[in-house]
């Protein structure tokens, strides 16, 4: 079947790609040829003075190369090869005798945008769902068909670098701007314009761009000296970013200076060789994956398909204008357009969260993420009061009140009184078991757990915990209206902690235990981040709270007994007024909001001197080991549905290093095998709570992996 319709207008030939049976348009082996076969034709056709590519896709241009394509590549030189015929195609573009222009409208990413800047002119409708970018390293790969040499020349370095090692896409505005784009109009036009526009190159050959960046251009990107600057910064930057952990941004990094330095031929060269060794290598193997579970959860519901049928949300309720109620309310009120009512105690405290839940609306608007109207729109649908008011047409109601049983039983019994009886009631505790909490419902078939992570807005994890008595309808409705707050969704069992809390205790308790022995604060914690964390264990306790942690500590241990006895330092430090960043005073000392350093009297308080031959290696086994036992002894108990989710879990939930996968992966990339042995020496030193899990001494034995092979 085709992918590509060709009509003629006015002496241009329209080319509208579609690919057939696809969502949006992917370049795949078998475009690129019906492509150049089409090139041929068309070059040889008296009759097309020039031609125009658009998409026949609703808001999208092309999102870029067949990833399920190039995953599936195993050595590098076939993946040096996919990389040169897809520069070898994008070349015929931009040689093609006659004027190529780019339509677009929508997505316009990766290869897509490779393929519009060979073309020589581009127009982009000025519409939100029009994006430009190259998100290649964010798959721990490069550009590949010539985008790391065509942006430079046609942006100036230093903007080129930004989009290409950041991975980041620019709306049509700043497309524009930047020179990525030569015209802009409304999306009903485009086509029109575009066809004008290349009648008008078919007569006359455009004028030479001007180069772009003023003075500072000048200086930085078109002087040898100015770039070596730009290169060396670039380079700090991205160490500085990545840690040293995502070999991507660098080999873009040499490509484009290759490009610059000696000429577009040996920077396609030094493009296509890098871009085979990353395809091929363990970073992008992990992110590709990472990308497909995201992909595959995306239509997961958590019940099988056709079993259930989700619920329309019209209204959502609200209970508890805290922290997470008013978070919970702004992201929904932003993400999902719903009627959101928020109730609490009394009225100050409801308009406290009314205001902290405008707050998250009114930063998009500042960020231009949203227009004034819409911005007046959104505010409109956010409504609160101290009694149940309105809850009476809510579809749904989250609750989100102190983290305390009784309360929350009460809060429950009293929401069931007012609300339809076929509404569903989720709650946001943390450490509670749904069970316990909808134990004496009048209707426990609609009852099930949400969690949440903090700030809400930000964190895009949430897990969603039936109980057995939740009805699969109840559950689809939560997943589903998850997804639409733009959350990535898990299914995870009513355990105590969950998914993600269960595998982050005994990590955080084993911070506490070695502060408990005197390691220093900020060495844990370089350690961890080191290690890929996005912020170590000891920064992670001072943002939770080191009341929140302790009481959660406590139901953990309570759980699983001597296992996760919880250290003393939280219980010292909490004894001292510290709670952490919330009231300034923690593991750091905080200064207008901003974290400074580590505070040094934390040792006294604990009752221990810094040590100062603290080993990091010894840190990192413990620390890691912790979490990967925990991680392969919940799997076991099926706490997740599958390694996938568990992944996921634990890199969207609590900053668990993307490229190395997942806890789970890292157990089965490092044989399990060795994972039991490092736990059986870290037992015989440290104590039991290190006692290899019993999953995992069984996977070893059995030579098997999480992971099918
Ligand atoms: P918070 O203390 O900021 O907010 C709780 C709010 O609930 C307060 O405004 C309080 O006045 C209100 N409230 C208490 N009883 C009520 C009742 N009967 N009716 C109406 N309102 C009532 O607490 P936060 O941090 O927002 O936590 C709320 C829940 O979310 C807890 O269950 C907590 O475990 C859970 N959670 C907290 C996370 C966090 O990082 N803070 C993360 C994930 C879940």
């Amino acid at each position: 079947m085709s992918a590509f319709d060709i009509s003629m207008e006015d002496g241009v030939a329209v080319v509208v790609f579609d690919l057939a049976g696809e969502p949006v348009n992917k370049l795949s082996s078998a475009v690129k040829i019906e492509f150049e076969a089409l090139l041929i034709r068309l070059r040889d056709d008296a009759a097309a003075r020039a031609l125009v590519l658009i998409s026949g896709k609703r808001d999208s241009f092309i999102a870029g190369a067949d990833i399920e394509e190039f995953s599936a590549l195993t050595t590098q030189s076939e993946a040096e090869r996919l990389s040169a015929e897809g520069q070898e195609m994008v070349n015929r573009v931009e040689a093609f005798p006659k004027p190529v222009v780019a339509a677009i409208h929508g997505a316009c990413l990766g290869g897509g945008l490779e393929l519009a800047l060979a073309c020589h002119y581009r127009i982009a409708t000025d519409h939100p769902k029009t994006v430009l970018g190259l998100p290649e390293v964010q798959l721990g790969l490069i550009p590949g068909a010539g985008g790391c040499q065509r942006l430079p020349g046609l942006i100036g370095l230093r903007a080129a670098l930004d989009m290409i090692l950041n991975g980041k896409s620019e709306r049509a505005g700043r497309a524009f701007r930047l020179g990525l784009v030569d015209e802009l109009v409304p999306p009903s036009i485009v086509r029109q314009a575009a066809v004008a526009a290349a009648r008008r190159l078919a007569d006359r050959p455009p004028a030479p761009r001007k180069p772009r960046g003023g003075m500072q251009g000048l200086v930085l990107d078109r002087t040898a000296l100015g770039r070596r600057l730009v290169y060396r910064q670039a380079r700090e930057r991205v160490l500085k970013k990545t840690g040293g952990h995502y070999p991507a941004p660098l080999a873009a990094l040499d490509v484009v200076r290759t490009g610059l330095e000696q000429g577009m031929v040996d920077g396609l060269v030094e493009e296509h060789r890098r871009f085979g060794e990353l395809a091929v290598g363990p970073v992008s193997r992990r992110l590709v994956q990472i990308f497909f579970a995201t992909t595959a959860l995306k239509k997961d519901d958590g019940v099988a398909p056709g079993t259930a049928v989700p619920r329309q949300i019209r209204r959502l309720g609200v209970v508890g204008a805290g922290f997470m109620g008013a978070g919970i309310a702004g992201t929904a009120v932003l993400n999902v357009e719903v009627d959101t009512r928020l109730r609490d105690a009394d009225l100050p405290r409801v308009g406290k969260g009314l205001a902290s839940a405008t707050r998250i609306l009114k930063d998009r608007l500042d960020r231009r993420r949203l227009t004034r109207p819409q911005f007046e729109r959104l505010t409109a649908l956010l409504s609160g009061g101290a009694d149940l008011h309105g809850f009476s047409r809510a579809d749904l109601v989250i609750e989100a009140v102190f983290e305390d049983l009784a309360v929350k039983r009460q809060v429950l019994s009293e929401i069931e009184g007012v609300i339809r009886p076929d509404a569903i009631f989720a709650t946001n505790t943390s450490t509670i078991p749904i069970r316990h909490i909808a134990d004496g419902a009048r209707h426990p078939e609609r009852v099930l757990g949400m969690h949440f992570f903090s700030p809400v807005e930000k964190m895009p994890l949430l897990e969603v915990i039936p109980t057995p008595a939740t009805s699969a309808g109840t559950l689809v409705t939560a997943v589903r209206f998850g997804r639409r707050m733009g959350k990535t969704v898990i299914v995870v069992a009513d355990h105590p902690g969950f998914w993600v809390n269960r595998i982050l205790s005994p990590y955080l308790n084993e911070a506490a235990l070695l502060l408990e022995e005197g390691v220093p604060v900020e060495l844990i914690d370089r350690t961890m981040t080191a290690w890929g964390f996005p912020v170590g264990p000891v920064a992670l306790l001072d943002e939770v709270g080191l009341d929140v942690a302790q009481k959660a500590g406590r139901v953990m241990h309570e759980a699983f007994g001597a296992r996760m006895k919880p250290a003393t330092t939280l219980e010292r430090l909490i004894a001292d007024g510290r709670l952490g960043r919330k009231n300034g005073r923690g593991f750091y000392r905080y200064h207008d909001g901003h974290k400074a350093g580590a505070d040094d009297s934390v040792y006294s308080i604990v009752g221990v001197r810094p040590r100062t031959d603290a080993d990091a290696d010894m840190i990192e086994r413990r620390l890691v080991s912790a979490m990967l036992n925990e991680a392969a002894m919940a799997s076991a108990e099926g706490v997740v549905r599958s390694p996938r989710d568990g992944d996921i879990g634990a890199i969207f939930g609590i900053g668990y290093p993307a490229f190395r996968g997942g806890p789970l992966r890292t157990i089965d990339d490092s044989d399990p095998r060795r994972v039991v042995v490092t736990l059986s020496e870290l037992a015989n030193e440290f104590g039991e709570r290190f006692r290899p899990a019993a999953a995992l001494a069984e996977l070893g034995q059995r030579g098997r992996r999480h992971y099918p092979a």
